[in-house]
């Protein structure tokens, strides 16, 4: 019996190989390295002392995807392959829908085929749009999304939600993360962004680790602590965590449909001059910054009431944003040019 990972490649996957690597879980990892590369399952490998199983191949990629799932005895899939650049996504919205909703459809089609009704679905806080209030619950109202990357998540919700229905066999897990931050704490594997980064934690790192010069603040005035948007970091290796649990409540026969989407988060709101601060303190560098307009599309707080997760997954976040600066600046200080680079592990 095995696990399906797409996308195990990816910074979110590879870091799930080694917590399922460590709760005994066997899986084959399924992705098109579209977005990564088997650096990182390499890498994966020296951390677990075993080797990965890897089948290349693209989720919309029929024949590709029942070749495996023919080869595999597959009980369930994680499915973490998709794109994820917001501002890409609303230049060329066709290219997210293909990928991420026409990949899962492929994917869900040899599922039933095989016979494989058991899938947990990396969905995002995203899905949630501008939160009425916060911290979110799972019950507040989804599908206002700013851009077609959040609109391709919500799809694949609702696809989940009416497969459910229609076959009481089926069970999903939808798992909705907040804003994943830091590496393992080996620091030879972590996230590895192309070109300038989106996000605020690799941002920061490439200023510490002096690729950029500074980090324009998106915005000091809104109606938060200090001015800056306030986010719920969660660690890679909490979040890592929690798609074991995932499994283990999958595999059970507690699993419920009525509890099966949950918000994975730490339930802190940390604002971005606190994550200056902490980085600052963690890499003993200074994070010049200069405040800029707000970036279209951006909320001013977003984090989590993740009580149902603990509940019924058993699973809560246990690392603070200092842990996540230490990690993700380990990561970045000894991989400067992320996996393109070779990394020498007599070293660790
Ligand atoms: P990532 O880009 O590092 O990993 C995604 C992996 O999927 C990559 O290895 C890529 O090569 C692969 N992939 C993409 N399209 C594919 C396809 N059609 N067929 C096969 N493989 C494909 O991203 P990540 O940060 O690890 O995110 C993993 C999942 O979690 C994504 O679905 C993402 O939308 C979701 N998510 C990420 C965040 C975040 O901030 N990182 C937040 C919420 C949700
Ligand atoms: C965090 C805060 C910015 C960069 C995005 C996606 C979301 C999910 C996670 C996938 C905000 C500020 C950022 C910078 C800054 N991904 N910031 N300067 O926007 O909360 O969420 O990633 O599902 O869907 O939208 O994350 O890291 O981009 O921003 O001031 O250079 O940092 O304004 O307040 P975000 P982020």
């Amino acid at each position: 019996m095995k696990f399906l990972i797409t996308g195990g490649a990816g910074y979110i996957g590879s870091h799930t190989l080694i917590a399922l690597s460590e709760a005994g879980y066997d899986f084959v990892v399924y992705d098109n390295l579209c977005n990564s590369s088997q650096e990182s399952l390499k890498r994966v490998s020296k951390i677990i002392n075993k080797d990965i199983e890897f089948e290349e191949g693209d989720t919309r990629d029929k024949e590709r995807l029942q070749e495996v799932f023919a080869k595999y005895d597959i009980n369930a899939v994680i499915h973490f392959a998709g794109l994820k650049a917001v501002g890409e996504s609303v230049e060329q919205p066709l290219k997210y829908y293909d990928n991420n909703v026409n990949g899962t459809l492929v994917l869900l089609d040899v599922m039933q085929e095989f016979k494989c009704k058991k899938i947990v679905f990396s969905s995002s806080a995203t899905v949630y749009g501008d939160p009425s209030s916060t911290p979110i619950e799972e019950n507040f109202p989804v599908g206002a999304t700013t851009n077609p990357y959040g609109t391709s998540k919500y799809m694949i919700e609702r696809i989940l939600e009416d497969i459910v229905i229609s076959d009481s066999s089926f069970q999903a897990i939808i798992l909705r993360y907040f804003n994943p931050v830091g590496a393992h704490e080996s620091g030879t594997i972590g996230e590895d962004p192309n070109g300038i980064p989106n996000n605020l934690m690799p941002f920061i790192s490439q200023v510490a680790v002096g690729k950029r010069e500074f980090l324009s603040v998106f915005g000091g005035d809104y109606d938060t602590e200090d001015g800056t948007g306030v986010r719920d970091y969660i660690h890679v290796v909490d979040l890592a965590d929690a798609h074991v649990k995932a499994l283990n409540y999958i595999n059970s026969n507690k699993y419920e449909t009525k509890n099966s989407t949950f918000n994975i988060g730490t339930g802190i709101g940390c604002s971005v001059l606190d994550m200056v601060k902490a980085f600052e303190k963690a890499s003993g560098k200074k994070v010049p910054y200069k405040i800029v307009q707000r970036r279209a599309g951006d909320i001013a707080k977003c984090f989590a009431d993740s009580s149902l997760a603990k509940e019924v997954l058993g699973w809560s976040a246990s690392k603070t944003i200092e842990d996540m600066c230490i990690d993700s600046w380990r990561w970045q200080s000894n991989n400067p040019d992320g996996y393109s680079q070779s990394f020498n592990f007599k070293n660790i």
